[in-house]
């Protein structure tokens, strides 16, 4: 199921041959960003504020669901500052030597941006608080008994961090980040906008009626948005002379399996699944992972938060509960328990 195409055509993760995809329609400057309104404000301000004073901007740490603008906001933070953004991630950070030479090489104001920064080894955040804090960090010369500890003091930078997991942040390192910004999932006309500006780079002619459609099955995303219009051009090419037209648009999503909500086929396996074989539940996330042959952690990360934000799913202490409205999505009437045994 994993790898079955039409349930990843949802999926708010990047997929890797989507990345330059991804980078031609990425927004450069505030103005360019739609919604977001207040995280964008007072990003601006901040900024606006730093480069008056001529200062650092203050460590940023950027959190929310995948594929809602975290990267793009890192790399217009430095746009704005006018500074350089390198960029890493928690996983790529391993040896604190590594860490010593990306922090040495920063020239003043300098943003690095650490992506997946909750997945930094506790080693390697260690060598970050001391930088984070007063512009230093320690490092081993040498081996064995010869070994020393030498402090050396490295550029003011910005440290923007972004996680799709607040939860695992360590209290020390949350702590060391002045501001601090969570991305929601974005309105319809935000994401109808989205899609106006992407098919305006990719010089794909789209009507407003489609714009909508897509905007209302992007799944408040606007990486699903931009995927879900390239896979409709693609329709519209093939099957027709080019431009998206409403008509086109409707039967593309149809082919494509993605219903009026913006649930393609795993979200409503998940529903399904809970319903026919846990009696609507609650059911544990690791057992519904092992019914779905899926990872915990992306059932968690990447699926449950849109089902529970429409109200389709419930996290409760004993587990996931398919809601009534699930239920009537799935075209389902009847309260879960009842439900659950329709399929007995
Ligand atoms: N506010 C926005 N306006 C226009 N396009 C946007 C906006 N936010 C995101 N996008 C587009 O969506 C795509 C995904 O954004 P981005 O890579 O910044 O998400 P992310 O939060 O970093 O995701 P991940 O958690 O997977 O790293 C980008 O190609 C970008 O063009
Ligand atoms: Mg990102």
């Amino acid at each position: 199921m994993a790898s079955d195409d039409t349930r990843r055509i949802a999926d708010p993760v990047e997929m890797p041959e989507e990345r330059d995809f991804d980078k031609s329609l990425r927004p450069k400057r505030f103005a360019d960003f739609v919604g977001q309104t207040a995280v964008k404000e007072q990003l601006e301000i901040f900024v606006q504020a730093a480069r008056n004073r001529g200062d650092t901007l203050d460590h940023v740490l950027l959190a929310g669901p995948p594929g809602l603008g975290k990267t793009t906001l890192a790399a217009i933070i430095a746009n704005e500052l006018e500074v350089s953004c390198h960029t890493t991630s928690g996983p790529a950070l391993e040896r604190k030597v590594d860490v010593a030479g990306i922090l040495t090489n920063l020239q003043q104001g300098d943003v690095l941006f650490v992506d997946e920064i909750h997945r930094l080894n506790s080693a390697i955040e260690e060598v970050l608080y001391p930088a984070m804090e007063d512009y230093e960090i320690d490092i081993m010369i040498g081996e064995g008994p010869a070994a020393r500890s030498i402090r050396l003091s490295v550029p003011p930078f910005t440290l923007i961090g972004a996680t799709t997991r607040t939860g695992l942040l360590t209290t020390p390192l949350r702590d060391r980040f002045g501001v601090w910004q969570r991305l929601e999932y974005y309105a319809e006309d935000e994401l109808a906008a989205i899609v106006r500006r992407s098919a305006g780079i990719l010089g794909v002619e789209i009507d407003d009626e489609s714009a909508t459609q897509l905007a209302a099955r992007s799944r408040g995303t606007p990486r699903v948005a931009n995927r879900l219009l390239r896979r409709v051009r693609d329709f519209a090419e093939v099957r027709h002379q080019g431009a998206i037209s409403l008509e086109i648009c409707l039967a593309a999503l149809d082919l494509f399996q993605v219903d009026h909500e913006g649930l393609d086929k795993l979200d409503r396996d998940i529903l399904l699944t809970i319903v026919q074989k846990f009696d609507g539940g609650p059911v544990g996330l690791d057992t519904l992972a092992v019914a779905l042959g899926e990872e915990s952690d992306t059932l968690m990360d990447v699926y449950e938060p849109y089902l529970i934000m429409r109200g389709f799913l419930q996290r409760t202490p004993r587990g996931r509960v398919v809601t009534s409205a699930g239920l009537r999505h799935c075209g389902l009437d009847a309260p879960p328990r009842e439900a659950g045994k329709l399929f007995e």
